[in-house]
């Protein structure tokens, strides 16, 4: 399968995103995730993502189709197919992907828009604590791990907070993605391809819905 994961910043992408890697295997490829790996290793491609992103504004389109194009070519994806989460975020980036996509034979199967109203995501997003020692995502209030200060997922005890979670950096990554989320759903308005779920329950409420929708475009494939 190949899927795109929509949804503004908070919408629940990543959380999501966990779940169906567990659940159908499709190798994740977040374009946020890959900027901050470049960070955490101080490479050029870091050095100049962290320019934007610290200031909660998006990366040059042509630096984030050339690392996308790179991934999308590796075994794994021609094998297993692809969830995309947080690319495209533009409509230049959509029109690369679908060129990139087409020259290689393959086509965009489903879009899940995760759909939420703009006033929670910004206690989302300052709530948000992630695991130093795996990655996994929690919300203090919203999303806590089960066991106290305890990752569910490898037992860390160890929690941080994303740089750009910080409130004004949120902000201003709300109203960026705002408008280009509309773009984008105008782009990907085809009523075969956009999946559009309720982002407003608890994560397990939200994977129910999206699990029922994505059987259901598998077994019309
Ligand atoms: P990226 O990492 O993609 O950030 P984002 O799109 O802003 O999305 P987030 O990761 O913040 O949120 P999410 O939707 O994944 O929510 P999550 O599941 O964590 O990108 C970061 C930056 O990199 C961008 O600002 C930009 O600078 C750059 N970048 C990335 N891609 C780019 C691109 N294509 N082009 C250019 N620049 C790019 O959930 C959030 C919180 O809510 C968590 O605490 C979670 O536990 C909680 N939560 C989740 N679901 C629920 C729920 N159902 N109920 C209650 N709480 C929930």
């Amino acid at each position: 399968m190949n899927l795109i994961l929509l949804g503004l910043p908070g919408a629940g992408k990543g959380t999501q995103a966990a779940s169906i890697v567990d659940e159908y295997g499709v190798p994740h490829i977040s374009t946020g995730d890959m900027f901050r790996e470049a960070i955490k290793s101080e490479t050029e491609l870091g050095k100049e993502a962290n320019s934007y992103i610290e200031k909660g504004e998006l990366v040059p389109d042509e630096v984030t189709n050339g690392i996308v194009k790179e991934r999308l070519e590796e075994n794994d994806v021609k094998e297993n197919g692809f969830l995309l989460d947080g690319y495209p975020r533009t409509l230049n980036q959509a029109e690369v992907l679908n060129e990139n996509l087409s020259s290689a034979g393959l086509e965009v199967d489903g879009v899940i828009y995760i759909k939420v109203d703009t006033d929670v995501l910004m206690e989302r997003l300052t709530g948000r604590i992630i695991c130093a020692d795996c990655g996994a995502t929690y919300h203090k209030l919203f999303n806590p791990p089960k066991v106290e200060d305890t990752c569910g997922q490898c037992g860390g005890k160890e929690f941080y907070q994303r740089e750009d979670d910080k409130p004004e950096t949120v902000k201003r990554r709300i109203e960026i993605n705002e408008s280009l989320t509309n773009d984008l759903l105008n782009y990907y308005s085809d009523p075969d391809l956009i999946i559009t779920v309720n982002g407003l329950g608890t994560p397990d409420e939200v994977f129910k819905e999206v699990k029922e929708k994505i059987d259901k475009l598998k077994a019309s494939l």
